[in-house]
């Protein structure tokens, strides 16, 4: 009598070195294709893991495109993303070619938002500016109008866009800072709005023309490309100080480099780029902007839950069950 193999377990590309418990629960569940040099996959690479393996664990670097995802033949059935936002998938083809697409929603809502106040906080206070200032040798003293930046607590702040992370920066504002909070985002039911301590304005406009600082966080779409241009950035009132942690794409960054430039507004903290990892030149030379490299969900804790979350969405998948965090 022969021995019964054992059951043939599903083949995973993941594109990206992940923390290391995340990779080791990956090689329990899967056959898996690590990838140890942690470079990004070229268009070739990732069409190879379309054709040859069941599922793909891709990450905000990799853009699974229309090109990548109609390879022939092709027998990945799943693409769990590892990040909330999935604009580097097409995902209309995806949908189109009856492929599965996940994200990783609420793990990573605190961080992100924290990492907002952040930037609203060391933008406000001219943190880097300070950190650079010292490290240079430039401080030769404390000095009544020395670096002079702008209060926070009390303040008018703008969301735009009040899903998960948008809800979390307006809890921490007004709870934490006991500032005024004001967001423009019409799907959102009003009890849900009133929970994050929020109150409605019926335009962008206004809130933009309201507001002391505002902080964006609407998904990457054709319809919020440059949603923030040179005739919004105009709107905003001179002390104004503009966030970003959602995707560089919404805000037109010549034109905000150009408004920042001329002192149209105080100041920025941008977490996410047009260009990622490329970062508008004329921005490098202000000192009224910080500038960080895609951090907002970038703590061990959360970076474990974010690949534990993946995971989970493709041991669903695979046992028949459908996947928590479906988007196509
Ligand atoms: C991730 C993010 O780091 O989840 C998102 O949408 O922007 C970040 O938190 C990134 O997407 C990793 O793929």
């Amino acid at each position: 009598m022969s021995e019964a193999s054992p059951p043939t377990r599903p083949t995973l590309v993941v594109t990206r070195r992940l923390p290391a418990a995340v990779e080791r629960q990956a090689a329990e569940l899967f056959d898996v294709r690590l990838n140890t040099t942690d470079t990004a996959l070229t268009a070739e690479q990732l069409a190879d893991a379309m054709r040859s393996a069941d599922a793909l664990l891709p990450t905000v670097t990799d853009a699974i495109t229309a090109a990548v995802l109609s390879v022939s033949p092709r027998r990945v059935k799943i693409v769990a993303n590892f990040g909330v936002g999935y604009n580097n998938i097409d995902v209309a083809t995806a949908r189109s070619l009856g492929i599965v697409v996940t994200n990783t929603p609420d793990v990573l809502t605190d961080d992100t938002a924290d990492l907002a106040m952040t930037l609203l906080l060391t933008a406000a206070r001219r943190v880097g500016e300070g950190e650079r200032h010292v490290r240079a040798g430039e401080w030769t003293g404390w000095g009544p109008t020395h670096m002079l930046g702008t209060r926070v607590s009390g303040k008018t702040l703008g969301i735009l866009g009040l899903g998960r992370i948008g809800c979390g920066v307006a809890k921490r504002a007004s709870e934490g800072f006991g500032m005024r909070v004001i967001y423009f985002d019409p799907p959102v039911p009003i009890g849900h709005a009133r929970a994050c301590g929020a109150a409605p304005r019926a335009s962008i406009e206004d809130v933009l023309r309201e507001s002391d600082f505002v902080s964006l966080h609407m998904p990457a779409s054709t319809e919020n490309h440059h949603l923030i241009n040179a005739e919004r950035l105009a709107l905003m009132p001179r002390h104004a100080i503009l966030i970003n942690t959602a995707r560089g794409d919404i805000v037109d960054e010549a034109a905000l480099a150009a408004a920042l430039g001329r002192g149209a507004i105080t100041a920025a903290g941008l977490d996410v780029f047009e260009r990622e990892p490329a970062v508008n030149p004329a921005l490098l030379k202000l000192e009224n902007v910080v500038l960080l490299p895609h951090l907002g969900s970038a703590t061990t804790e959360t970076r474990v839950a974010m690949g534990e979350r993946a995971l989970a969405n493709l041991k669903s998948y695979f046992s028949d069950t459908p996947p928590r965090d479906r988007v196509a």
